[in-house]
């Protein structure tokens, strides 16, 4: 059954083409999944390389088949018809090599631009997800962890908003427990006019007594302020429902747990199969740890706000804490033993920020937040950048100051956002202005200037590209030309990728690439004045939709003039 239905996933849809016809072909070998991937060589846009396994299945077994290469002849045979698959060929000892007819990209694409990129969204099995993210602890400085961490977090949450699904953005701040009363006795001690002074025990704050409580408070408003700036900045919505939040829900979660709890030394455990360390769910003087908290919201995200995944995004540091708690989860049963069924829990781990000696990052001065400082910087020297591009371009790219300053700041936090969510996030990163900031390689700046330059390309033309859009036609007719489209096409499988496997990098490398593409095709083929000319505006379009789409998921503001 030939169905033309298109979601923009290409890869998806040759796995529904080549599932079928394995099917046909096999009938009796249970559990085949096709295998596709983008080909590597010149013969083919995709691969299917189900043969090489499949054939020692079916070995001897089948009349007809004689070798990998006549299977894979077979299956080639009996793929449905589709408008999408130009051709296949088969080469051993079974690979099958897929071109996609070019006349359907530009038509996939043309298809873009009349019905929006919104067409090329994600399909996902889940409805609503907590990520939890950022959430730095009130006591205690906020770090460029704490930064890397709400950055990675948005594009977790904004590839999941895109993909239809409802996100709870979490800020788990740290306003409660052990470090907080230390923090509250300090100042007590020593601002002894301030409230009340005397003695004040943990179990004071744990239990709510008023005084504290306002000195709780107060301090946590500060605190607030001093991140909401932050986030202001970045553009970064997140509600915060901090550990304090989940305090009324502790009892009953332990009610629930009782089954599970061991006494040691006067301490209520957990232990689980494969870890040394129990879980710490009340301590010995009768106060909660950070992994009772956890569990805690956990029930809540579960059980009252109905989430089906949750992600949590903090440094690596922390994963034996999640793994542990996720795993007490698994044995209550909470949460399915397949850890890739919903609902579904994921840490998203990042290594640590270096500075450029090698060492853990570090700014100036500890006990402040440094973070809008580093905003500031890098505002600051994109700023310097353009104004010396633009002496140096001797063109009339003359800048209001309203622009400049919209523009550095849009170039500024983009090249910090990307210069950490390029970098695959378990490895360490090495915090670099100056590389951030490079105008070459694989940094915002130039992904930014990129897009700028092709704003301009079709601001050149005089043409009402929103008309063209509606009756142009598109071909794809230079190697370049159909290199950039079927790249184009891409777009939505690396979405779903870089958004399941909770990684931005794929992204970001496909945005890379994307304006490699770009560049190359803009080398070889002259859009303004050509015969192509539609056609080729066209294509620029699509690109700067493309990327602009990417920009937002990454959090970048797109420019279009730099
Ligand atoms: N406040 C913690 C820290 O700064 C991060 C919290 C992460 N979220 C969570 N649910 N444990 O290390």
């Amino acid at each position: 059954a030939s169905n033309e239905e298109f979601n923009g996933n290409l890869k998806q849809k040759l796995e529904e083409l080549f599932d079928a016809s394995l099917k046909l072909t096999v009938p009796d070998v249970p559990g085949v999944e096709p295998k596709i991937k983008t080909a590597v060589g010149k013969k083919g846009d995709y691969q299917c390389d189900n043969v090489m396994s499949l054939w020692p299945r079916i070995k001897g077994k089948s009349t007809h088949i004689e070798d990998g290469l006549a299977l894979g002849q077979a299956v080639v045979e009996k793929l449905p018809s589709s408008e999408m698959v130009e051709s296949c060929s088969v080469a051993k000892p079974g690979f099958i090599d897929i071109a996609l007819s070019t006349k359907w990209i530009a038509k996939s694409i043309e298809n873009m631009l009349i019905s929006g990129i919104d067409i090329w969204a994600p399909t996902l099995s889940v409805k609503r997800a907590v990520v939890d993210f950022s959430s730095p602890n009130i006591a205690k400085v906020m770090h460029v962890g704490h930064l890397r961490s709400t950055i990675i977090g948005d594009t977790i949450a904004r590839m999941l908003e895109y993909s239809n699904v409802e996100v709870l953005r979490r800020n788990h701040v740290g306003d409660w427990g052990t470090q907080f009363g230390m923090l509250i006795e300090y100042l007590f001690e020593k601002f002894p006019d301030s409230d009340s002074a005397g003695d004040i025990s943990i179990d004071d704050l744990q239990s709510g007594d008023p005084v504290y409580c306002k000195t709780w408070a107060k301090i946590c408003e500060t605190s607030r302020n001093e991140c909401a700036k932050v986030y202001q900045r970045l553009k970064v919505e997140l509600e915060e429902k901090g550990e304090s939040f989940y305090k009324p829900y502790i009892a009953n979660m332990i009610e629930e747990l009782k089954g599970l709890v061991e006494e040691d030394k006067g301490a209520r455990v957990i232990f689980t199969k494969g870890y040394k360390t129990p879980l710490m769910l009340v301590k010995s003087d009768g106060g909660f740890t950070y992994a009772t908290t956890d569990l805690a919201a956990l029930w809540y995200r579960l059980n009252e706000e109905k989430a089906e995944w949750i992600i949590y995004v903090t440094d690596d540091g922390q994963a034996k804490h999640f793994e542990t708690f996720f795993k007490v989860a698994r044995i209550a049963g909470w949460l399915p033993e397949n850890d890739k069924t919903y609902p579904r829990v994921d840490h998203v781990k990042f290594g640590v920020v270096c500075g450029e000696d090698g060492k853990k990052f570090k700014t100036r001065e500890a006990n402040t937040v440094p973070l809008t400082d580093l905003l500031d910087e890098a505002k600051t020297r994109s700023k310097a950048a353009l104004i010396k591009r633009a002496k140096e371009a001797r063109d009339t790219k003359e800048w209001t100051p309203e622009e400049l300053d919209k523009t550095a700041e849009a170039v500024g936090y983009g090249a910090a956002k990307y210069a950490d969510l390029k970098n695959n996030r378990l490895t360490a990163y090495t915090f670099s202005y100056e590389k951030m900031l490079e105008d070459k390689g694989d940094t915002a700046v130039y992904l930014l200037y990129a897009h700028a330059r092709i704003s301009s390309i079709i601001r050149e033309s005089g043409k009402d590209i929103d008309e063209l859009k509606k009756t142009g036609k598109l071909a794809l007719d230079h190697a370049d030309e159909r290199a950039l489209g079927l790249h184009l096409l891409q777009f939505a499988e690396t979405v779903k990728e870089a958004c399941t496997e909770l990684l931005p990098n794929v992204l970001c490398k496909y945005l890379y690439k994307l304006s490699e593409h770009f560049n190359k095709f803009y080398l070889n083929c002259r859009v303004n004045g050509s015969a192509e000319e539609t056609s080729r505006l066209l294509l620029c379009e699509a690109t700067a939709i493309v990327m602009r789409k990417c920009f937002h998921l990454l959090g970048i503001t797109p420019v279009y003039k730099m």
